[in-house]
């Protein structure tokens, strides 16, 4: 069975891919490069023995979307692809919506053409804002977002309700991601940011790597068990799973599913320095900074939903995530070269 994977070179969409093979899918790859390397490919093929039908294009050019449906019988799709960084979405807004949002609109058109009806999308936490009362269900009020990045997914969450609420034999799956971190168990694939990291993770392994110097703790004087920002990091592993059990169950069935992938539990930036350096038995130099203008103070998720109806539960702990993280950079200190 075929299945469009849109940004299928990038961090979650690579190690999807994977799973997918493994799960006897055939994964379809569409990716512009733009957050990815070629190179990307060459690791799937090494994990699985299968080099997948790659597509270099772009999801906002419609012929490009049309032409990708007619050469293949793709059943579902999963889009991940898009744009990703909070800081950038305030300067260039309108970069953001282009690809997040058009980019999206272009896909659902091509779909709806080669009547494809099933889609699983890549939304975020973000469109909680900052929530009032932790944990966060999926009733939890949306749209209350702090940047352009965040909007850009609630607009989609909107026209995807929207989409629904006309269609009801489409089958379209809302996955809103807490704060995936970590990397494949073989440490040949991983999160390759390029640049300064602006997320905790990739920072404290290039601070653990040697890469960088010192990690700058944004704020110490939170309202949380430590006073640094407390999260609800996510084993990409386990999130990919999610992807895999919303597919086998309610992909199948139309409806318009939304789930919050996310561990259940909280973690502060001191206790992920302190797995790290458990993973890594490196000193993890850091200093406390101010608050970084935008955060939330704490932010974890109810996933008795997804236990429920997905049959699916992240089982993976901070140190898996720290550990695998490690691995991956030990590995490829500068990423895929
Ligand atoms: P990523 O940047 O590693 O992967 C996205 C991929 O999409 C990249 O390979 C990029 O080249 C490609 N892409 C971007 N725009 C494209 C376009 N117009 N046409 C074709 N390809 C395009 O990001 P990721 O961490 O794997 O995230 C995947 C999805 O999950 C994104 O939609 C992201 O917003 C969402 N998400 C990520 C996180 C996170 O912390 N990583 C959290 C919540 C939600
Ligand atoms: N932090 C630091 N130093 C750093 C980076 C982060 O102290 O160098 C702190 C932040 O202040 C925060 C925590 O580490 O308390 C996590 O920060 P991240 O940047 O790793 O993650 P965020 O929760 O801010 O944002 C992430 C994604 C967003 C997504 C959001 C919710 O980057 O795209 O999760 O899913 F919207």
């Amino acid at each position: 069975m075929q299945i469009l994977v849109t940004g299928g070179l990038g961090y979650i969409g690579s190690l999807t891919c994977i799973e997918l093979i493994e799960a006897g899918f055939e994964p379809i790859i569409i990716d512009n490069l733009s957050n990815s390397k070629l190179q990307v490919l060459n690791r799937i093929e090494a994990l699985t023995d299968v080099r997948p039908v790659f597509y270099q294009g772009d999801i906002c050019d419609s012929a490009f979307m049309q032409s990708v449906f007619s050469a293949q019988k793709i059943e579902s799709v999963i889009h991940f692809a898009g744009l990703k960084s909070v800081a950038e979405s305030v300067s260039h807004p309108l970069e953001y919506y282009a690809n997040n949002v058009n980019g999206t609109l272009v896909l659902l058109h091509a779909m709806r053409k080669a009547n494809v009806k099933s889609l699983l999308f890549s939304s975020s936490a973000t469109v909680y804002g900052d929530p009032k009362v932790v944990p966060i269900t999926e009733k939890t009020p949306t749209g209350a977002t702090t940047n352009p990045y965040g909007r850009s997914k609630y607009i989609i969450e909107c026209m995807l309700s929207d989409l629904f609420q006309a269609q009801s034999d489409w089958s379209i799956t809302i996955l809103r991601y807490f704060n995936p971190v970590g990397a494949h168990p073989s440490g040949t694939m991983g999160e390759d940011p390029q640049g300064i990291p602006n997320n905790l993770m990739p920072y404290i392994a290039q601070v653990a790597v040697g890469r960088r110097d010192v990690l700058s703790v944004f704020g110490d004087d939170y309202a949380t068990e430590d006073g640094t920002g407390v999260r609800d990091y996510i084993h990409v592993m386990d999130l990919v799973e999610g992807h895999l059990a919303a597919l086998k169950t309610v992909s199948k069935k139309s409806g318009l599913h939304i789930y919050n992938l996310g561990t259940g539990q909280g973690s502060s930036v001191l206790q992920m320095i302190a797995a790290f350096s458990q993973a890594s038995k490196k000193k993890i130099n850091y200093k406390i900074c101010p608050r970084r203008p935008g955060d939330i103070a704490q932010c974890w998720a109810n996933t008795d939903k997804a236990a429920r109806e997905l049959n699916w539960k992240a089982t993976r702990t901070l140190l898996d995530m720290a550990t695998d993280t490690w691995h991956w950079q030990e590995k490829n200190p500068q990423g895929y070269v």
